[in-house]
């Protein structure tokens, strides 16, 4: 699985094009191939209809309320996005929890809400570089996963995917070397394996992202714990993204 964080990005004369180019360059995939867009939410609707034909492409949301509606000025429903055909939603990517405030436990109930409306959700955890200085990173990403992700059961957790993404690695052109990547993508499985059961801990996928590139790609993806990437920056690329997405395979 690969998916593409746009962000806030791009600008309104790009977006057609761009699209239209990622999505002829992931056409011949494996059955099994699956890549995510996941533009500004104004632009789904719009995505959708370019992509239509397109198998191995799904169009998410990049973030929702946990209401189902109400006041909250500015604020996307999941059940909004599923209305307009969006089938993903990323929650607790680091920049919302840096610039938007959003901790761990008001991320539990997005999760919740997200998976109640029918949406799969991917969650992104991920240490600061003091963190990992002082070599906690391994209980930071616990605490992120223990917080909002362990309430739920085995069978609602079909609908998660976690992304890991070290936020010293996102968008700072400073990737986790293909063993950082590893060492914590298996920390995670074997904590669901604990916490839920070796079966979910198995089937969840868990995508790195932080700088991904197609000069990196190949290496960080051959791990045997990684199952694909969340990329930002190379996602606004047409020819890079695609790139990616044949290295997954
Ligand atoms: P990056 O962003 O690939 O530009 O580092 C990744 C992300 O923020 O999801």
């Amino acid at each position: 699985m690969i998916a593409g964080n746009w962000k806030m990005n791009p600008v309104a004369t790009d977006f057609e094009p761009l699209t239209r180019a990622i999505s002829e360059g992931v056409q011949d995939l494996a059955p099994q191939s699956e890549v995510l867009l996941f533009p500004p939410a104004l632009y789904i609707s719009k995505m959708l209809k370019l992509t239509n034909n397109n198998v191995h492409l799904s169009v998410g949301g990049q973030n929702c309320h946990h209401e189902p509606k109400g006041a909250f000025t500015g604020e996307l429903a999941p059940q909004m996005l599923v209305g307009i055909g969006a089938k993903h939603v990323i929650l607790g990517h680091s920049e919302r929890r840096k610039y938007f405030g959003e901790s761990n436990e008001f991320l539990k109930s997005k999760v919740d809400a997200a998976i109640e409306a029918g949406l799969t959700a991917i969650y992104c955890c991920g240490e600061s570089l003091d963190d990992r200085d002082a070599n906690q990173q391994q209980s930071v990403v616990e605490e992120q996963i223990t917080k909002a992700l362990l309430q739920l059961s085995s069978e609602q957790f079909t609908q998660i995917v976690i992304a890991y993404e070290p936020v010293w690695a996102i968008g700072t052109g400073r990737t986790a070397s293909p063993e950082q990547a590893q060492e914590m993508h298996r920390f995670i499985r074997a904590l669901l394996a604990e916490k839920i059961d070796t079966r979910t801990a198995d089937a969840c996928r868990i995508l790195y992202g932080g700088s991904m590139k197609p000069s990196n790609a190949i290496d960080l993806l051959a791990q045997p714990d990684v199952d694909g990437g969340l990329i930002g920056g190379a996602s606004l690329k047409a020819a890079d993204f695609c790139e990616i997405v044949k290295a997954a395979g």
